[in-house]
């Protein structure tokens, strides 16, 4: 069985349908433009910023990078973002997650304007969505999955779908999307998480498992019923002496093992990864075009 959910081609449907906006965009005169907050030298922040930036290049996004030491202050990061707030050529800002443990990240997110709030981390955008409330903006990951599911034919109407992992980042907002009573929604949503008895248990009844807990390879065959989807959103550092970086990144599901057994698989990389990035540049095109609207009266 196995059949491979492709991230990146279904990832580069979506850019070209983007890039077009971006287009229309320009043509009407708005230059859509995306700010990233980093603070601190987390590698792998870097490296998401750094694909989120290209990305944002090759579709015509104008996008600038703010990096702030270590040693920033809240204050003074949430300074920054209230002056990106206000400049009117800025149409979505990104604070890269997670910063460092002196500042609250949730003060942070809440202090982006939900206009702009193209990662949709601002409780006005988390709490649209729990309401099924459209208007709002939706987490990149999710909705890169939930766009994955979808368009590669996956029932997701009254399925049992198995979340783990209890983020604010994947798993919460992963739970409500699906959840909804709605278009490629209307599933039954399992969350599990470091304190659920009998995970196994839990994931052999899904017909969607959605892996985002971050533990390297957790899920192995015998967890997966014949035919599920698997969706690997884990990205786990495992030390390798054996190659230049000294590492290797691993994903939460031993795929391998699983592919033989699941009905659908996501590689990783090349799986929920690029349909992050797709989200994230589909958000901020939608924030330029809902600014212009409001400029325009
Ligand atoms: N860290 C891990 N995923 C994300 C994301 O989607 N957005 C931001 N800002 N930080 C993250």
């Amino acid at each position: 069985m196995g059949n491979r959910i492709d991230g990146r081609a279904c990832a580069e449907k979506i850019h070209d349908e983007t890039g077009a906006r971006v287009q229309a965009l320009k043509s009407a005169g708005v230059e859509p433009a995306l700010a990233f907050v980093r603070v601190g030298e987390d590698p792998a922040s870097k490296v998401y910023v750094g694909m989120k930036e290209k990305a944002s290049a090759r579709l015509g996004i104008q996008s600038r990078s703010h990096v702030l030491n270590e040693e920033t202050s809240e204050k003074e990061l949430l300074g920054l973002v209230e002056e990106l707030n206000q400049d009117p050529q800025v149409h979505g800002i990104l604070v890269q997650a997670p910063v460092p443990d002196h500042i609250d990240s949730a003060r942070v997110f809440a202090k982006v304007d939900p206009e702009k709030d193209v990662d949709g981390f601002h409780p006005l955008n988390l709490g649209k969505l729990l309401l099924g409330d459209r208007t709002g903006f939706v987490p990149c990951t999710p909705a890169g999955i939930h766009e994955l599911l979808i368009r590669s034919g996956i029932e997701t109407k009254g399925a049992e779908v198995v979340i783990l992992g209890r983020g604010n980042i994947v798993g919460k907002p992963m739970a409500v999307i699906l959840m909804q009573k709605a278009k490629g929604a209307d599933s039954t949503v399992t969350l599990c998480h470091s304190r659920t008895r009998e995970v196994s248990e839990h994931c052999r009844r899904a017909d969607i498992l959605i892996a985002a807990m971050g533990q390297p390879h957790l899920i192995t065959k015998d967890m997966v019923k014949p035919g599920a989807a698997v969706i690997d959103v884990g990205v786990n550092r495992i030390s390798d002496p054996s190659v230049s970086k000294g590492y290797r990144l691993i994903g939460d599901v031993d795929f391998d093992g699983v592919m033989p057994v699941a009905g659908w698989i996501t590689p990783n990389p090349g799986g929920v990864g690029p349909m992050t990035i797709a989200m994230l540049m589909r958000n901020t095109v939608r924030a330029a075009e809902q600014a212009g609207h409001t400029q325009h009266g």
